[in-house]
């Protein structure tokens, strides 16, 4: 239910709305003579031909044909109803409202409220005037030039500069009315053993706006090298850090159009990316996001981009905002920076070539939390490979989709150098197997992620200890191999000996002699022979299964294959028309692929526990 506002009310509401303050809000203006200019906000179009008559109230789009004054304005850009958009003047420009039936029950607060309101607006208009208007305002000038931040973006967010002095805002705000407890309530005013001064000096003013345009509050950045380089207001009755996202007034339509939002640090970061043409840009205010900011920007779109510093404190901030973010269901991206850089930075420097390129580049969250626990990971040794694959089974198992997993399989691979299937196969049977593994109360096996992450040596050697706890199976699957199928001399130095064991058994079923001699050399003293003692020992459990033994058959050659193929493709490299090694190449390549597939088609159910 609309109560009626008093049409009293209604009146005072359009004389003191400033249409041009309102319309700034979604274009950029620019004087000329009496009226003001910029791109139509209500149709796409290059040349401006929107203009708004500050002394009439009305504005006019010659290319659209749309007009009317600033009620019918808001009501057509934020689908109000006429009420709505007489409250929400009224809120902006500090004009209670009356109703018919007689103001309601919290009118004293609501009041209250509007009062912190008008003043805090009055005040955002009071240092963007002294910023560019004053002969004080020009160091603030230079320092934004300097800078690389243009008028126009200053202006539609409103920047000003706060006057160096105790009083500046102080005399002027008093001058329309206001008393210290309300400008001390705003935030604009300190009061400490009976003075008063200005809160904010000599800064350059960023008011802090909520997303329906009204000023809450202001981030002040020093213009020298001194802390805290942000003096912010202090949290009140109105301003409420995290609840607010900067940049989300203007940037709305933007984030609904192109159905994402991209999440900086700062404020001059907005700023900057506004610049260099993204517009759907907003600013957590230098911390990892909230709930009700997040709140605030799922009104928009549910596809976030964070693009925060490539520091430290950013890739923390980023890893905690895009866990919060994916447990409100949003589908969270980084695009990264370049080490070391802020958004500002980039887009003021390289402007729009260089945030294209950054954006272009932008990765899932998973991709990024993979790619930061990698990276912190050692996986240079075994042990490293292992735990950095723990993380790795951690995030994954956070992926919002089987899809955005999978992306991430060739990346893991990579790192941790092993095959996409090798992947796959560990994430796939993970928790299954380990589970089975706890319920069959098997333990001491190492685990299949341990095997894997051994490395190439440590198949092989797996291997050679299930080929001694198969015999049977095993004296085929040896004949077919060679010395090369090994990379580790050692390895090679058992293959041997393990062949030549088993090339002496006669009868099937009595494999005494060959160990006898495997032991043999166990005992001699040989790089080999640890492993040797090995062989031996688990041979005697029983430890592998000949399904164990068919999997590491396959690895062995899937790596032998990798590597011949590798070769000969490098000799092919260097040129010339050489048949022979080209049909070599067709070869090993199908051989591989059965082999792929192979280990595709193993059970992961089977064997490995
Ligand atoms: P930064 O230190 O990255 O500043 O803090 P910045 O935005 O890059 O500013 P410039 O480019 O050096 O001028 C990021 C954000 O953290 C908040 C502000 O919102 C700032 O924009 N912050 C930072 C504070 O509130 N207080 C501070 O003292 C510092
Ligand atoms: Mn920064």
């Amino acid at each position: 239910m609309s109560p009626y506002i008093k049409d009293a009310s209604v009146q005072a509401v359009l004389s003191a709305a400033n249409i041009v303050d309102v319309v700034s809000g979604y274009t950029s203006l620019r004087k000329r003579g009496a009226t003001y200019t910029g791109l139509c906000p209500f149709h796409q179009e290059k040349t401006p031909s929107f203009t708004v008559s500050a002394d009439k109230g009305l504005y006019y789009c010659f290319g659209c044909g749309e007009g009317g004054d600033i009620v019918r304005f808001l009501e057509h850009m934020e689908n109000l109803t006429f009420a709505e958009a007489i409250e929400q003047l009224g809120e902006r420009f500090g004009v209670p409202m009356e109703y018919e039936e007689g103001a309601g029950p919290d009118a004293g607060r609501k009041d209250r409220e509007t009062r912190l309101l008008l003043a805090l607006e009055k005040a955002a208009t009071f240092y963007q005037r002294f910023l560019w208007e004053t002969e004080s305002g020009r160091g603030a000038r230079d320092y934004l030039e300097k800078r690389g931040l243009g008028e126009e973006v200053c202006r539609t967010f409103r920047v000003g500069y706060s006057p160096d002095e105790w009083g500046g805002l102080h005399r002027r705000a008093a001058k329309e009315g206001f008393t210290d407890r309300e400008l001390d309530e705003a935030g604009l005013l300190v009061r400490q053993a009976g003075k008063t001064y200005d809160r904010f000096r000599g800064r350059l003013m960023f008011p802090l706006v909520d997303q329906r345009g009204r000023v809450l509050g202001f981030g002040g950045r020093t213009l020298r090298d001194e802390t805290p380089k942000y003096l912010n207001s202090p949290e009140g009755p109105l301003y409420q850090k995290g609840h607010l996202l900067y940049g989300l007034y203007q940037a709305r339509r933007a984030i609904a159009e192109a159905d994402e939002v991209v999440v900086v640090e700062g404020y001059t970061d907005v700023l900057g990316l506004v610049q260099a043409g993204v517009r759907n840009v907003v600013a957590s205010m230098g911390t990892a996001l909230t709930d009700a900011q997040i709140g605030l920007m799922m009104r928009f779109t549910s596809n976030v981009t964070f693009m925060f510093d490539a520091d430290r404190a950013g890739i923390e901030a980023m890893l905690r905002s895009g866990e919060l973010a994916r447990s409100h269901a949003l589908r969270p991206m980084v695009a990264v920076l370049p080490s070391g850089r802020d958004p500002a930075e980039v887009a003021v420097q390289g402007g729009r070539e260089a945030v294209a390129a950054v954006q272009a580049g932008r990765i899932s969250m998973l991709g990024f939390e993979l790619r930061q626990a990698l990276a912190r990971s050692d996986t240079s040794t075994a042990e490293g490979r292992v735990r950095a694959f723990e993380e790795v089974r951690r995030l994954m198992s956070k992926a919002v989709s089987l899809k955005e997993r999978e992306e991430q399989i060739p990346l893991v691979a990579d790192r941790l150098r092993l095959s996409s299937d090798s992947i796959a196969l560990l994430l796939g049977s993970g928790s299954r197997a380990a589970s089975r593994g706890r319920r069959a109360g098997r333990a001491g096996q190492p685990s299949l992620t341990r095997r894997l992450l051994d490395g190439e040596t440590a198949v092989e050697r797996d291997f050679l200890v299930a080929a001694a706890c198969n015999p049977a199976r095993a004296i085929k699957i040896l004949e077919a191999l060679t010395p090369e199928h090994f990379t580790d001399p050692r390895n090679r130095e058992v293959f041997n000996a393990v062949r030549d064991a088993f090339a002496l058994v006669t009868d099937p079923d009595d494999h005494r002699a060959a160990f006898a001699q495997l032991q043999a050399h166990a005992r001699a003293d040989s790089e080999a022979g640890p492993l040797f003692v090995r062989l031996v020992m688990e041979a005697d459990e029983g430890r592998y299964s000949p399904t164990v033994l068919e999997e590491l058959h396959l690895r062995l050659q899937e790596q032998y294959l990798n590597r011949e193929i590798a070769a000969l493709r490098a000799t092919l490299d260097d040129g010339g028309d050489r048949e022979p090694e080209q049909r070599r190449l067709v070869h090993l390549e199908r051989l591989l692929q059965s082999v792929r597939t192979g280990l595709k088609n193993l059970d992961p159910e089977e064997g490995w526990v």
